[in-house]
């Protein structure tokens, strides 16, 4: 059935979420909705939940609660809780949000539209938490959906299956799947034709890409979509260390389109502790691929991900993970505290860290990072790096005003990925300019177009 009226949607969480939620937005499109940044406008309203850390799942049910004003006013109003939270709570969701319409769960996408009539239909209270094959392909595409979005993600594979013993994605997510390479190449194709410079491929674990399918590999993958005329940069996340190919550091090295960058998260420094977690690979095996790969790109840029207080981590163990840090000198890192997920089995580990003890150890560990930050940055002074412009900056540097008179400062990243400022009075959102580099902070760099 075809309606009139307009779709709102909240999206919490990863990157993932993020492409599901414009796979949400292209189904409600293609039912009649059409999109709006404006909530109460809304016919159909929308949260795509993440429950990786507890302030996740609780900033899901916060904003679900709004849902509850707008549909006391509105009461055809649609209500939608989408996503991992969804998918974790099932018909238990009703009982925090009894005013819900419908919970709709990772796998169950292809059966959107669907329930979107039923409800329409006088049906109330809807849960899809059931599998389907794979997502992705049964769903109408996004490009020209995004208007003006230069750089843009694409997800590659669903569902992981390492089970790292604090995390909740193999339960919320399901068995790990690979996405056809002729449909990726498809789609991806279809987005450079909208306009797109890069992409970001996006999967729990994609060195394990087309495995279990008996699919080309992933860095096969990385070869043909580098061969896609109008794609400029090939960006792709996450990596598990215990899977990193000599492959792909090739490709990484060889092809022109994949950023010099790597996203490795590490999670701790220390055996014990990686034990634990069940990740399968030790603090040496990890440094060891981190000193090959330095040793085959030499110019690399390299973030990670930590988690601090892990149940039973003593001293020593974060010790190992400070002293990693330093040896390793990422360009930025991701940290958080453990967080208990009830559904994870490290939720019955004993020794669980006390909360403070938890945020000073990542606060120790965040003070060091700033200086390897600033350190890495400051060693771009001088360069002149190629940036794709993203956007304008929301945050003007000290003294732009005066000193760039006519001029808007705009923002977009460097291959390595940092994120560049600088002013321009003559650059579009897509360009690719070239900068040279005049001033570096923690977590950005400044300079001035070449031809300005
Ligand atoms: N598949 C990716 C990670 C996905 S989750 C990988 O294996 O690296 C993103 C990050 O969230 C993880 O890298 C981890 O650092 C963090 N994370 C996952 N579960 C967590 C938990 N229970 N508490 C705190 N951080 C967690
Ligand atoms: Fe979670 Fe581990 Fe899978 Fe990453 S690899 S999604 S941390 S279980
Ligand atoms: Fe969160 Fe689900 Fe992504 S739990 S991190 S939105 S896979």
């Amino acid at each position: 059935m075809k309606y009139s009226g307009y779709a709102f949607i909240y999206t919490i969480g990863c990157q993932m979420n993020v492409y599901d939620s414009e796979k949400l937005a292209s189904i409600l499109n293609a039912c009649g909705f059409e999109k709006t940044e404006d909530m109460d406008k809304a016919n159909v309203v929308v949260c795509n939940t993440c429950s990786i850390r507890h302030k996740a799942e609780e900033k899901a049910y916060s904003f679900l609660g709004r849902f509850a004003r707008i549909k006391k006013k509105n009461p055809n109003l649609i209500t939608v809780m989408a996503g991992c939270v969804a998918q974790q709570e099932g018909e238990k969701a009703f009982e925090r949000v009894p005013h819900l319409d419908i919970v709709l769960g990772t796998r169950a996408f292809s059966r959107f539209h669907q329930h979107i009539s039923a409800i329409q239909s006088g049906r109330s209270r809807i849960v899809d938490i059931e599998d389907s094959p794979m997502i992705y392909e049964s769903l109408p595409d996004t490009a020209g959906f995004e208007k003006n979005k230069v750089s843009r993600f694409v997800t590659i594979m669903q569902g992981c299956e390492n089970f790292c013993t604090y995390c909740v994605v193999p339960y919320v997510r399901g068995k790990e799947r690979s996405r056809k390479p002729e449909n990726i190449v498809e789609e991806i194709t279809l987005l450079s034709d909208s306009g797109v410079k890069e992409v970001t491929l996006l999967g729990q674990n994609v060195n394990s890409y087309g495995k279990k399918e008996g699919e080309i590999s992933f860095s096969e993958l990385l070869k043909k979509i580098n061969d896609i005329d109008g794609i400029h940069r090939i960006r792709f996340a996450t990596s598990h260390p215990k899977d990193l190919s000599m492959d792909l550091m090739h490709a990484i090295r060889d092809l022109e389109k994949v950023c010099n960058h790597l996203h490795l998260p590490v999670q701790s420094g220390s055996n014990a502790i990686l034990k634990k977690m069940n990740r399968g690979y030790t603090r040496q095996q990890y440094l060891d691929r981190i000193f090959e790969l330095k040793n085959q790109c030499p110019d690399i840029s390299l973030s990670t991900d930590i988690i601090v207080g892990f149940p039973s981590e003593t001293i020593n163990d974060f010790n190992d993970t400070m002293d990693l840090i330093r040896k390793v000198e990422f360009d930025s890192i991701f940290a958080f505290t453990y967080s208990n997920r009830s559904s994870a089995p490290a939720a019955k580990f004993s020794d669980q860290i006390d909360e403070k003890e938890k945020l000073d150890r990542l606060n120790l560990l965040l003070q060091l990072q700033e200086t390897f930050n600033e350190m890495k940055n400051k060693t771009q002074i001088g360069k002149i790096l190629e940036v794709l412009v993203e956007g304008k900056s929301s945050k003007k540097r000290d003294g732009f005003e005066q000193f760039e008179k006519n001029m808007e400062q705009m923002t977009g990243r460097s291959v390595s990925n940092k994120i560049v400022h600088f002013p321009s009075s003559r650059v579009n959102i897509g360009d690719m300019v070239r900068i040279k580099i005049e001033n570096a902070y923690p977590h950005s760099l400044w300079g001035h177009p070449e031809f300005d």
